[in-house]
């Protein structure tokens, strides 16, 4: 991604010579933030921004970016403990980043277009005043830091990098995989939304609200080598907490539903036997037997290990291969209000009594009932199920309730 970059400026800069660009760094340098000694090149070590936040916005009104993505806010270095320094060179608080981009970097400038937008509508204003403010801030961009220094040449670093890392947090998606989809009806707890999150990012994810409405999350980064080359690993929160409340938050959709339709809301039955009045999730973790899935939806896996989790087919199987569809469950009521069965085109899913695998088949006779805590599917009140390993390829990964080496945990997407 930088060498092309580069190529790009390098023939674009008349009479400069080649192989501009930043130094390379030692493969073996430190994590910023968690080295015990002071590391003297800034150039290959972020430093004193080492907490590195990719920041996201959920913009209902007035509505910014597509339905069912969220879009970016900036790419921050924040200093190991949560305070941060800002607007760090006047003069880079360049006043071009469009034409900067058209030149430098055209597909992230495109991107940008789409994914990075102003809620007043003023896309370049809000770019130069991330990359005023954030950008010449962080020490791996300095100009010192390129070998031969083009003028505005780490504009281009800083965005592109940005759009790296938004481009591998698909915050829509993985919260709709645990259920938590845009409702003007439905409220989730804090602890969903950030075990979610949490679960696909590594670490603990920082959750903000406006007026109890999910509005900005920040996903937080330790970087090896510089901001434009480096390894980005996923870093504990430091500096202020989540501002939402512990529940009741809502998740707006974009736009007041008439374009294409939000994926259907889960019904919860309440064991009380009222009316619905939200969608999944509102619970939280509530205690066991606390509310029934039912109708249709798919089941997709989160593990600890990958965030690439797979989904449940129609036999019961964990399967993870790429482009493959996830069945369609359907899941029944039982009288207590409390549990489920489910089942697919193959037949009634059972925990087997034999060796605790999960089948779905003609070959059940007696379907098992499930719960549903909030987030997760439960079984005999847990939300762990288990595999043998984690399916890789065209692996059908057979699901167990008793433990195993890989665990897994099981979210329910409406369909
Ligand atoms: C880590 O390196 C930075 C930059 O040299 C330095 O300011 C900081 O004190 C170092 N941290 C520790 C614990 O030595
Ligand atoms: C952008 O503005 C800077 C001065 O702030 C100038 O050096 C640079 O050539 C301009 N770049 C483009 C592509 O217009
Ligand atoms: C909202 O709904 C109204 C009609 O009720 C419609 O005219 C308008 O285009 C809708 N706006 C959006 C953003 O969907």
């Amino acid at each position: 991604m930088f060498s092309r970059y580069l190529l790009v400026e390098a023939s674009l800069a008349v009479g400069a010579v080649m192989a501009a660009g930043s130094k390379s760094c030692p493969v073996d340098a430190p994590l910023s933030c968690q080295n015990s000694t002071a590391v003297a090149d800034t150039c290959c070590f972020n430093a004193p921004g080492g907490q590195i936040l990719m920041t996201q916005f959920w913009d209902t009104h007035p509505v910014t970016g597509p339905e069912d993505s969220w879009t970016m806010h900036g790419l921050w270095p924040d200093n190991c403990d949560g305070s941060f320094e800002s607007n760090c060179d006047k003069n880079r608080a360049y006043k071009n980043i469009t034409q900067i981009l058209q030149a430098s970097a055209p597909d992230t400038l495109q991107y940008m277009q789409e994914f990075w937008k102003d809620y007043k509508g003023d896309d370049e204003t809000f770019w130069e005043h991330e990359f005023g403010k954030h950008g010449t801030c962080i020490s791996t961009l300095e100009p010192t830091c390129y070998a031969d220094y083009q003028p505005t040449q780490e504009v281009g670093d800083y965005f592109t990098r940005a759009v790296g890392l938004f481009k591998d947090l698909p915050t829509h998606d993985w919260l709709a995989a645990a259920g938590i989809v845009p409702s003007t009806s439905a409220t989730y707890t804090l602890e969903a939304i950030q075990s979610a999150l949490s679960a696909k990012h590594g670490k603990p994810v920082v959750v903000n609200c406006k007026n109890k409405e999910l509005n900005e999350l920040w996903y937080q980064y330790n970087v090896q080598g510089s901001l434009q080359d480096g390894k980005f690993t996923p870093a504990d929160p430091v500096g202020s907490g989540s501002t939402c409340p512990k529940t009741g938050i809502k998740y707006l959709p974009k736009g007041n539903g008439s374009g294409s339709p939000a994926p259907a809301p889960t019904t919860m039955t309440t064991s009380t036997g009222s009316a619905p009045t939200s969608t999944t999730a509102t619970a939280g973790p509530a205690p066991t037997g606390g509310a029934a899935l039912s109708g249709k939806g798919r089941i997709s896996v989160s593990t600890s290990a990958s965030q690439d989790g797979g989904f449940l087919i129609s036999s019961g199987a964990w399967y993870r291969a790429a482009g493959a569809t996830p069945a369609t469950y359907t899941a029944t009521p039982g009288g207590d209000g409390a549990t489920f069965t489910l089942s697919t085109s193959k037949g009634k899913c059972a925990v087997q009594e034999k060796d605790s695998s999960l089948t779905c088949g003609s070959g059940v006779s007696t379907a098992s009932a499930f719960g549903y805590d909030g987030e997760h599917l439960t079984y005999d009140g847990k939300d762990t199920f288990y595999a043998d390993k984690m399916p890789e390829g065209s692996d059908q990964g057979v699901v167990y309730a008793t433990e195993k080496a890989v665990s897994f945990q099981a979210s329910w997407t409406a369909a």
